[in-house]
């Protein structure tokens, strides 16, 4: 009878308590969780700004990355670009809820990533999928210097249905990651020097503003368009682990090598998360 109860009765501080309630789960969710893989870089190589632009952006990146081996174990995640933009009209002109279009971007972030990885074969980089990241990333970096996944986070049919576009896309399923596996860092690469105040691109983009340094607070307050997914704001002032993020230009050789060798060479953004 006293063995049954012993057995019914798992002593643990959250057995009897509700989930639900904060001020009684901090004592034991409060803590800052372990990192995970502390000497992992993550890199995120733009679909729009780099990965469109075929060989004349890829290329340049590929040599860096290559070159980039000896020094850092990398996890390099690639976003989707112009052809979920096409399968988005589309399943969106066919009324496919948000869930299904989430899945048709995932794949072509993942067109992306095998690209790279073809590129990179030659220096023992391959393309892994979800699951691989997720259960066996310690064990192929063991192996080699780098791998190549899609940066877009498996909300699929999960996403959240606020919006008809998927909110989670490639920055934001690269922060996440970083952030659960305690990275070192996180790069964002792309086309342009930085966060501008506006669009340098844009029609009046001429005087628009690089902006050096910014947070994840400053940039929820910002009205205009930026290069990151908006919901990543919220998910880096939410994070445990990446205290700031670099956002370096793809296509001027050696800056994303500066930002790994810990240069201010881009947009540094400032996370929620604290030292200690
Ligand atoms: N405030 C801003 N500062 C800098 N760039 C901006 C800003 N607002 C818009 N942009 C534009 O964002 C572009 C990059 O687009 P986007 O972030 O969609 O590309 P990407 O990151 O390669 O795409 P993906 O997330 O699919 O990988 C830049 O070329 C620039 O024109
Ligand atoms: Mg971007």
């Amino acid at each position: 009878m006293t063995d049954t109860n012993h057995i019914k009765h798992v002593a643990s501080p959250l057995a009897r308590q509700t989930l639900l309630d904060s001020n009684l789960t901090r004592p034991v969710a409060g803590k800052k969780p372990i990192r995970i893989l502390p000497w992992l870089q993550v890199v995120k190589i733009g679909g729009r700004s780099i990965m469109d632009r075929g060989a004349e952006a890829i290329l340049p990146i590929v040599s860096e990355l290559r070159a980039l081996l000896p020094e850092h174990r990398l996890l390099i995640l690639t976003g989707a670009g112009i052809r979920a933009r096409h399968l988005y009209s589309v399943a969106l002109d066919l009324g496919l809820p948000v869930g299904s279009l989430a899945p048709l971007a995932a794949s072509e972030a993942g067109q992306n990533g095998h690209i790279l990885a073809t590129l990179l074969a030659p220096d023992g980089v391959s393309y892994i999928d979800k699951p691989t990241v997720v259960n066996q990333l310690a064990l192929h970096l063991t192996a080699t210097r780098a791998v190549v996944a899609s940066a877009f986070p498996p909300y699929h049919n999960h996403e959240f249905p606020g919006a008809r576009l998927p909110p989670h896309r490639a920055d934001v399923g690269a922060f996440l990651l970083a952030d659960a596996l305690g990275a070192a860092g996180l790069t964002f690469v792309e086309d342009v020097d930085g966060i501008y105040d506006v669009d340098p691109n844009a029609p009046a983009g001429d005087s628009a503003i690089l902006m050096h340094d910014t947070s994840a607070a400053e940039l929820a307050k910002h009205d205009g368009t930026l290069p990151i997914d908006r919901a990543l704001i919220e998910v880096m002032g939410n994070a445990r682990h990446i205290e700031k993020v670099q956002l370096v230009n793809g296509l001027k050789p050696g800056k994303l090598t500066a930002a790994l060798r810990g240069q201010h060479v881009g947009t540094i953004i400032k996370t929620g998360a604290t030292a200690t």
